[in-house]
């Protein structure tokens, strides 16, 4: 993917042009307001949870798991009392735990070498860290709403971005762990208009170092460099000392600007050229299928209707046995079955109420976040917008499922309005359980908390369910979708099919295009989840899931008219399953993913890993899958409604 592509200088002009103004200077809009500091006041410094990233030495990630920054065996120095910091719902879900420290920030104050703490680490203690330090853990720090970084070039465009968090440790030539007790703080401070009591901070960085102290800690204890690393000893018992520097510079940058230097596209011409790459060919492929289908549905609607002419003609005396031959295949022989109830309507109706509540919820938080409601600046913001979203649109979904219910001629109407609200999200609630439980086990700081648990319990209940209700009965309420022809009482027989007709040839075939719409973005969403690192590219988002619907409606389209016409009738569920086939690809990928670029070597985070695969795949199938039904279902009303049939 970051293979060597020649980008020629126009693709650098369009990166520049559509990428950096748009999609950077949309994130300032509402943000959270500024915190303006006196010169000596006291600045917080607050602790993330400790969280896996790529390793050094191999680039792979070998971890899933995040820890809790006070957890026990860590043995940093804490508070008397560490306090939560309050989060925002999507925060703590995606497994944020921001806590309060013991480091003394002062605005504009250096110091040098201020001790913390002292620790002592048993072998268990030592062990654990050891470990954490091999799979390259990173710690998180917050200085007013700002991540602590480590400031890194990018080798291809020579720009310096900050990436955040810092090594936990690392790991030495001769491979053994050595263990970072002592802190570099560079934090940036811009002055508002020249007045000395309006210091804001705009940018953190934090240099670890490992030193192993001998004797008292004073000022200037930690300047040397000859000090040798830290090695906790696995065998005894080892003491370190925390201790800490703060460098406080004067920066130009703005407040309003402080993030530009953290969202850092690695590459923008790579990711335009690649993305336009995919667009290309999803459009021509697209628009011939579609042209070619036109055309041969025009031929076929006026073959019909003339054939038609001729048999009304025909009354009068003469028939023309030739064209009475001709009439004799294509999709106009099943216009008796074709809007025949399928089998299971109910799930299917379930379905598809759910996969419109989670189109128009994606089609929403895509939205919001072009117009810049998601600024990173709003830790968890995301999140929790996609929750209420989706809470609130159980309302849709509701209606959808009852509405495509009574137009299936669906009986069970009480089954239909119970489950929708509870099928869908139930099975992601109850695997999100599962997976947690693991989590739990491994007191990672992942897990989420009981009470969140709770929160979301109650708010699916009060909010969700009861919006879900509404819609349905309005829903039932509002007329069935009528079918432009009668259906027989009689089941025709559907003749044997070629080979890629069949389920599940159809389904490869047809899977395939909307993956290789998003297969891109996927590639970044996947690094973001997995690799901690900050997604903000919401404007290629907003062209791949655009260029996703197109192509999904369009191959499924064409695949129900190449069903028709060898007289099978069965569209319902094959278009449903054809397109939602495009979360198998999904699936599939995040496999390869797994191993390729982790080695997450052990059961749990395996598992965890597969599980969460598996639970968006699963939401994706039903996404894509309500794509290709409706769209299939407008196709079928279109073309019966516009040929006569006597
Ligand atoms: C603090 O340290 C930084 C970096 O060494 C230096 O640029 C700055 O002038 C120092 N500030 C004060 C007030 O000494």
């Amino acid at each position: 993917m970051r293979g060597p592509i020649g980008a020629t200088s126009s693709a650098t002009l369009l990166a520049t042009l559509l990428a950096v103004p748009q999609l950077t200077s949309a994130f300032y809009l509402p943000g959270v307001a500024p915190t303006s500091y006196k010169k000596d006041a006291s600045v917080p410094l607050y602790v993330n949870s400790v969280k896996p990233v790529a390793a050094s030495q191999d680039g792979v990630l070998h971890s899933v798991m995040s820890y809790d920054y006070y957890h026990e065996r860590f043995r940093f120095c804490q508070p008397a009392e560490p306090k939560y910091v309050s989060e925002s719902l999507g925060s703590i879900l995606f497994g944020d735990r921001i806590m309060t420290s013991s480091f003394e920030l002062e605005m504009g104050r250096n110091q040098t070498c201020k001790s913390l703490c002292e620790s002592e680490y048993d072998q268990e203690s030592a062990h654990f860290v050891n470990k954490r330090i091999m799979q390259g853990y990173a710690i998180n720090w917050l200085v007013d709403g700002l991540p602590a970084g480590q400031k890194i070039i990018d080798e291809i465009t020579s720009t310096t971005f900050y990436s955040p968090g810092f090594q936990l440790g690392q790991v030495d030539a001769d491979s053994q762990p050595s263990f970072n007790n002592h802190y570099d703080i560079v934090v940036e401070y811009h002055e508002v208009g020249g007045d000395p009591n309006q210091l804001r901070v705009v940018g953190v960085i934090v240099q670890p170092d490992s030193k192993a102290y001998s004797g008292a800690i004073d000022s200037t204890s930690c300047l040397p460099d000859t000090l040798p690393p830290v090695r906790l000893n696995e065998e005894g018992k080892t003491k370190v000392h925390f201790t800490y520097s703060v460098y406080w510079t004067r920066s130009p940058t703005a407040w309003a600007t402080r993030w530009d230097k953290y969202l850092h596209v690695f590459d923008p011409k790579i990711h335009w050229f690649s993305l336009i790459n995919s667009a290309v060919v999803v459009v021509v492929l697209t628009i011939t299928v579609t042209s070619v289908l036109f055309r041969a549905l025009k031929k076929d609607i006026t073959r019909y209707n003339r054939l038609d002419q001729i048999n009304l003609d025909d009354l009068s005396g003469t028939s023309a046995l030739e064209d009475g031959v001709q009439e004799d295949s294509g999709w106009k022989l099943v216009h008796g079955d074709v809007f025949r109830t399928p089998s299971h309507p109910l799930l299917l109706s379930i379905f598809l109420g759910n996969g419109a509540q989670l189109f128009v919820m994606t089609g929403f938080t895509i939205c919001f976040a072009l117009l810049g409601f998601l600024s990173p600046s709003n830790r968890g913001s995301l999140g929790t917008i996609m929750i209420l979203l989706y809470t609130v649109l159980g309302f849709v979904g509701g209606y959808v499922s009852a509405r495509v219910y009574k137009s299936l001629n669906g009986e069970k109407w009480k089954l239909n309005i119970g489950l929708t609200p509870m099928l869908v999200p139930g099975i992601v609630f109850t695997t999100f359980f599962f997976l947690n439980l693991f989590l739990w086990a491994n007191e990672s700081a992942g897990a989420v908390p009981l009470s969140t648990m709770l929160v979301i319990i109650a708010i699916w209940f009060i909010i969700s369910i009861p919006l879900s209700f509404a819609g349905s009965w309005l829903g039932f309420r509002a007329p069935a979708f009528e079918p432009p022809v009668r259906t027989n009482q009689i089941p025709r027989q559907i003749p044997p099919t070629t080979t890629y007709l069949k389920p599940v040839p159809s389904m490869l075939l047809v899977g395939i295009l909307p993956f290789g719409a998003i297969f891109v973005e996927l590639y970044f969403i996947m690094s973001s989840i997995w690799f901690s690192k900050i997604y903000y590219m919401f404007g290629f988002l907003f062209l791949c899931y655009g260029l996703m619907i197109i192509t999904c409606a369009a191959v499924t389209v064409l695949m129900v008219y190449f069903l028709l016409c060898a007289e099978n009738y069965n569209w319902q569920w094959r278009s449903f399953l054809a397109a939602g086939m495009s979360a198998g690809y999904i699936f599939a990928n995040a496999l390869i993913y797994l191993v390729s670029k982790l080695s997450l070597g052990g059961l749990t985070g395996t598992v965890l890993y597969i599980g969460y695969s598996a639970l968006l795949s699963f939401l994706f199938f039903i996404l894509t899958g309500s794509i290709g039904f409706f769209s299939s279902w407008w196709f079928v009303q279109k073309i019966y409604s516009s040929i006569k049939i006597d």
